[in-house]
């Protein structure tokens, strides 16, 4: 299949240190409180990511942590950022629930003029994916089926619910990323959906990158792409091989402290997308 050449677009992202990061309670399979997490490598890990992104061309602002909050650094459940609009989150677990108004402080603070406190629960990028022509949005452990329209209201987008079977796969980011926004194009694994969603996406991208079992396992689809470079969990290297045949330049990057809450690359980033979303190709 002939494929037009990747270009990389500059983003901006919100990302948060886990200075205070901490395994003290399970809230998806992947955390074990009898498990010991080292904060100085889970800074170390944090401050390559960021490094990854400012070496690519991409701007990175940092959200102050909080104590008490030990999983503020998967800064992507904090809101969602589509067209300069801000969609806040409400927290499935009120272990989390401090962090909303943490991010929504920050937007009001930083020029954001449309911020919404929103009514039903959201857990921002975690369950929220945006494509050119859908807002992708996760549901069945998190967030409420009901935010899905709020976000179709506030962003004017359309959505497309898709059903989460799988509680590793806890947040639609943990089963599917985006890699093109312009070109709709996504990975995902089928594991994680029903049956229905699972035709859903076949039809709605049916050149979509499929991942294995074992990239799926790996947090693979955790994964952050700017067009042409795809920074993703450096274990899932069959995923990395497939983004390379399709022309990207997969970056994988080793975040294992961080894995021990359940989340990797792109938990630790929240976009920041600005007004007319400035991707070429976009459909007005
Ligand atoms: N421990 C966090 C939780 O269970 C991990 C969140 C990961 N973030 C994500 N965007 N998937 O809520």
């Amino acid at each position: 299949m002939s494929r037009p050449p990747r270009r990389a677009t500059p983003r901006r992202y919100l990302m948060c240190p886990p200075a205070h990061f901490k395994v003290t309670y399970s809230i998806n399979p992947w955390m074990d409180p009898a498990k010991p997490v080292d904060v100085p490598l889970a800074l170390t890990q944090w401050g390559d990511l960021r490094d990854r992104y400012l070496s690519l061309g991409h701007t990175v602002e940092v959200l102050e942590p909080v104590p008490g909050l030990p999983d503020m650094v998967f800064a992507a459940n904090g809101a969602t950022v589509v067209d300069g609009r801000v969609l806040g989150a409400r927290f499935a677990f009120r272990q989390r629930s401090l962090e909303a108004a943490a991010h929504l402080a920050w937007f009001r603070a930083h020029g954001y003029a449309e911020v919404r406190e929103p009514e039903h629960i959201n857990e921002g990028e975690g369950d929220f994916a945006v494509t050119a022509s859908y807002l992708l949005a996760g549901r069945g452990f998190r967030a409420s089926p009901l935010s899905h329209g709020e976000a179709q209201e506030f962003f004017g987008r359309p959505v497309i619910g898709l059903d989460l079977i799988d509680p590793r796969y806890y947040h639609l980011d943990t089963a599917l990323a985006v890699l093109d926004e312009a070109a709709d194009e996504i990975m995902y694994y089928p594991g994680a959906f029903s049956a229905g969603s699972r035709e859903v996406l076949r039809r709605l991208f049916p050149d979509a990158l499929v991942a294995s079992d074992a990239d799926a396992a790996a947090l693979g689809l955790n994964a952050v792409s700017d067009g042409l470079h795809v920074l993703l969990p450096q274990a899932a290297v069959g995923l990395a091989e497939a983004l390379r045949e399709r022309g990207y330049l997969p970056v994988g990057v080793d975040l294992s402290e961080l894995l021990k809450g359940g989340g990797s690359v792109k938990c630790c980033t929240l976009e920041l997308r600005p007004d007319g979303c400035g991707w070429p190709g976009v459909r007005p």
